[in-house]
């Protein structure tokens, strides 16, 4: 006999993420068709800072309270609408339960319900479907093919949207290239932290976070960010490029300015007092000098979310050389996703089940990336909450990188803390690479 899992509850409520800002946390209670018994599944949704233009839409209150920032509109949603969709249907089959959730919804974007409220129900229903099958989330997600933890691209150095200084890429970060484990891996990159905090002191730079855990010290310009962690690597007995290489999250899109079509970088031009601007060429030609010059493996959204054909350009000249990663270009959206493979724009997707706003969307990408060569990188927020469960994804798809900040904030360090468990679980035989 299959044991169906019928919902019996489906409810939401308005949480804080780790900005202080207002986020929904939902839970679905579902019954164990055969011993009926219960088992409640919640989630709580993370929300960017440097959102992309074509995600799914946040659905925010607009109101006095919380500056707008409420969530209470897709709160309700989530205990009228979707609840009404979702009740007695099977949680086990998370396809037709993201199938009804889109119907609810009925537009392309997610506008009606919010892609916040949307996400809650899809990820909470996964949720009680392990826990009423008493099996951890990886496992139920990935089944079997459960095999493989990701590397950590771990943001220590904050800029951009994330942080109040002057450095314009929003995230530098390391990688462990040659660590036997997960656990190793973390280890590598934490020692790497401290370090950098370090030598930020002895410089005299700040040793204060941005959103994302890492430092945000005033510096003049990418190439100090990527001099200093360099330092920081050597400082603590790696050598760089070896056992530890570098990402960087440019997010471009919050750089380009469309009236003047180039690139604007305020901070660098506070630094040298005078206006620094990029066009794409030159913004291509910087990129590939910095990756000459530096243990550069991963960049990410380089170019303007619009920018097609800079992004060909791009991918032409550098992709053999680094891993390119569309997050705003492809929002996690298997239409933009395919556009992308079709020109040779990129060669890598950033995956963020809330640009989307349901599991199994999230997973088409992550097919989609993986049919065609791409590469995947399952990714945090810059605004999270204690939910772990892009760990739980990240190895359930066998995506290979994960990124979720520094290893400081709990917010953080919580998705760590989840994969060294399931580490503990799937055994030492695991490699990371
Ligand atoms: P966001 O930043 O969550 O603010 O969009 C993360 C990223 O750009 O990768
Ligand atoms: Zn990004």
């Amino acid at each position: 006999m299959n044991v169906k899992l019928p919902i019996r509850e489906v409810r939401a409520r308005e949480i804080l993420d780790s900005r202080g800002n207002p986020t929904l946390e939902a839970e679905v209670v579902v019954e164990n068709s055969v011993t009926h018994e219960l088992a409640c599944g919640r989630a709580s949704v993370p929300s960017g800072a440097s959102t992309g233009q074509f995600e799914a839409v946040e659905l925010r209150d607009g109101e006095v309270r919380y500056f707008g920032l409420g969530v209470r509109r897709a709160v309700e949603n989530v205990n009228a609408k979707l609840r009404d969709a979702l009740l007695s249907q099977d949680a086990s089959c998370q396809r037709k339960i993201d199938e009804r959730i889109l119907d609810c919804d009925g537009t392309q974007n997610k506008e009606n319900l919010g892609a916040n409220a949307c996400l809650g129900a899809s990820m909470a229903t996964a949720r009680a479907a392990a826990e009423a099958l008493h099996l951890p989330l990886y496992q139920y997600l990935g089944g079997i093919h459960t095999v493989c933890l990701p590397v950590p691209m771990m943001n220590i150095l904050n800029g951009g949207k994330h942080a109040d200084n002057t450095v314009d890429l929003q995230e530098f970060m390391i990688a462990p290239a040659q660590a036997e484990s997960f656990a190793e891996g973390l280890r590598v990159c934490a020692e790497i932290y401290h370090n950098l905090k370090g030598l930020c002191r002895e410089k005299g730079l700040s040793t204060g976070v941005g959103d994302e855990g890492g430092f945000a010290p005033d510096l003049p310009d990418a190439r100090s960010v990527l001099s200093l962690i360099v330092e920081a690597v050597e400082k603590s007995g790696y050598t760089p490029g070896h056992d530890v290489k570098i990402a960087i999250d440019a997010a471009a899109s919050e750089l380009y300015d469309k009236k003047a079509g180039c690139y604007y970088f305020p901070g660098e031009s506070k630094m040298k007092g005078q206006q620094v601007f990029r066009n794409t060429e030159d913004m291509i030609a910087y990129y590939e000098k910095l990756a000459g010059e530096f243990p550069l493996f991963s960049l990410e959204d380089g170019l303007d979310e619009e920018d097609w054909d800079g992004w060909q350009q791009l991918t032409a000249r550098l992709g053999k050389k680094l891993q390119l990663v569309g997050d705003d270009l492809f929002v996690t959206n298997v239409k933009r996703l395919a556009a992308g493979i079709e020109k040779g724009a990129g060669n890598a997707i950033l995956v963020k089940v809330n640009q989307i706003g349901t599991l199994s969307e999230a997973f088409a990408a992550v097919r989609l990336a993986k049919e065609n060569g791409f590469r995947t990188v399952i990714s945090h927020r810059s605004g999270e909450t204690e939910d772990a469960i892009i760990a739980d994804i990240a190895v359930a798809v066998n995506a290979g990188q994960i990124k979720t900040g520094a290893p400081c904030r709990m917010d953080r360090v919580a998705k760590y803390n989840r994969l060294l468990r399931i580490e503990e679980e799937l055994g030492p035989f695991r490699r990371i690479r």
